[in-house]
Parts: structure tokens; sequence; C-alpha cells
């Protein structure tokens, strides 16, 4: 049988955990297959996308800065990627270069290992509304959360993910009282990323049964889930929606859906 060829692309790249997951996987399962990281400067990125098929690739993830270059270039697009403007998956399917987004299945996912319930938790307040809110926001609808509120200093950019993504959705410029009634607070800023001190909202406002996540997992402990653990809240680490985010991929290149086990989270930690 050939070797199965997948890869993730970025610039840079080097930093890339991807390589390390899909790589434990393919050695768990016995897969005859290779996923290498890949450095394309944004100027060689679609000669790079339009390559692949005599390059005999399966597919491969796409990382910054190529998200929205891939999102315009592919031939067809998943729903998800529609929704979230952004693909981080790419595939061949019959010759056709299809585009997908499976940022928002890492989210659901990691809560889903660590909170399970979340969905029926409340209202859920979102900080920030960038790229990555966009695909905490398209898995919050998907699973059914209704009253969901952005929170950013530019109010601008979250009255515009409001507007795209429909009922149910509010956009704010200042948390106020948004957490008095809520049951997930999630923050998608990279505020509190290697160890920034700055708290975006304080956990302190939130009712007992909320449950508390960040997207950041560089460190581990950001602080405002180490506030939020100082108040007895559930608290969910950014590094499961990584992981979570690699499954849809390995299943289709490679045609086995991996397992997020304790062993592979922990290989993952000891990197960080
Ligand atoms: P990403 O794709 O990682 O989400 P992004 O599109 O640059 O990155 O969005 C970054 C988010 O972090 C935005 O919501 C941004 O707020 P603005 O829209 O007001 O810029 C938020 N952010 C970044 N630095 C911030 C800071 N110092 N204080 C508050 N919010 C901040």
């Amino acid at each position: 049988m050939v070797e199965k060829k997948a890869f993730v692309t970025g610039h840079p790249i080097a930093h890339s955990r991807s390589p390390r997951i899909h790589g434990y996987w393919l050695k768990t399962y016995g897969i005859d297959g290779s996923y290498r990281a890949i450095d394309v400067a944004p100027a060689d990125f679609p000669e790079f996308l339009s390559s692949l098929h005599a390059n005999s690739y399966q597919g491969g993830n796409v990382t910054i800065p190529h998200k929205e270059v891939a999102f315009a270039r592919v031939e067809r697009r998943d729903e998800a990627a529609d929704m979230i403007g952004a693909v981080n998956m790419l595939w061949l399917e019959d010759g056709v270069l299809w585009g997908g987004n499976s940022d928002w299945i890492g989210f659901a996912g990691n809560l889903d290992e660590h909170a399970p319930g979340w969905d029926r938790n409340g209202p859920a307040v979102v900080l920030g509304a960038g790229g990555a809110s966009r695909g905490v926001i398209h898995a919050l609808k998907v699973r059914g959360v209704r009253d969901i509120r952005i929170v950013n200093r530019t109010l601008a950019r979250a009255q515009e993910l409001a507007d795209r993504f429909g009922a149910g959705i509010t956009a704010h410029g200042a948390i106020g009282e948004l957490l008095a009634d809520a049951g997930l607070l999630i923050n998608t800023t990279a505020l509190g990323m290697h160890g920034d001190a700055t708290l975006a909202a304080d956990p302190a406002g939130l009712p007992g049964h909320a449950i508390v996540s960040d997207i950041v997992y560089v460190p581990l402990e950001t602080p405002l889930l180490a506030a939020a653990r100082a108040r007895n809240l559930k608290t969910v680490d950014g590094l499961g929606m990584l992981l979570h985010q690699a499954v849809p991929g390995f299943e289709r290149w490679f045609g086995k859906k991996p397992e997020v086990t304790p062993e592979l989270r922990q290989m993952i930690v000891a990197d960080i």
C-alpha cells in the first residue's frame, strides 16, 4: 500500500505541535503514513495549494497566516468553514480541493471531555471578537447555546460577529453585569498568554455553577483560569482544544478516528 501523506503549513511553522500529535496517532494505530510541518511563505502559498494533487497528499492543516487565503482558494468548503470564514484543514476528494474548519470541533470536544453538560449550563460570555472567537461562537450555536454575549474592546467587531451569527447573540463593549447569570465564560483573546498578568474579566462576578475556559494554553493555567479555580469554579484549559481539533483531519487523511488520550495530553504538556 502507498504511504498516506499529510502536512501542516504555516509561516513560521517550527513551533507547531501538530506533527507530534499526528505522529503519536500514526504510531499508536500502526498506520503507514507521515505528517510533516512545511513552512510556506505567503507569496508561495497559492502554488503550494496547486501542487498538492501532484505531490500525492491526502491533505493537511493550514495555520497562521494562511487560513483566510486557503478559505478563498479552495474549490469547495464545508459549512463550518463558511460560517467561520477560515479554513484550517484541506483534503482532496475525487481531485477536488476541499477546505474545512475543525477549530469549533476542538472547542466543543474539549468541553465535552472535561465539562460534560457544558452546553446546558446557561448563557455564555465570550471575550474577544477575532478569528478564534468565530470558531467558539459557531460551536456554541451548533450545540444549542441560545444566549451568547460577545464582549470586545472594539465594540464594532463584536457587533459584526453578532450580525454574522444571528439570533440570540449580543455584542458588548464592556463586561458590566453580563456574568451575574452566566453559565460559561470563555476567553478567546491572547490576554494571559505567556504569563501576561492582565485579567480580561474577573470571574468573581460568576455564579457558582459556571464553567470558565480559556483557549490559550501557554501557560496551561492562565490568570483567568487561576482566578476561577481560586473561586472553586470548574475550569477547562485550552490544550484540549488543540488536541481535539486534530481529530477530524486525522480521520479524513488516515481513515481512523483517533482518540485524545491522557498519554497524548501528557506528551504535549511536557513540551509546553
Ligand atoms: P485571533 O485570530 O487570535 O482571535 P485577532 O483577530 O487579532 O486574533 O483578535 C484578537 C482579539 O483579542 C480581539 O478580540 C482583540 O480585541 P480588539 O478587537 O478590540 O482588537 C483582543 N485583544 C487583543 N489585545 C487586547 C487587549 N490588550 N485588551 C483587550 N482585548 C485585546
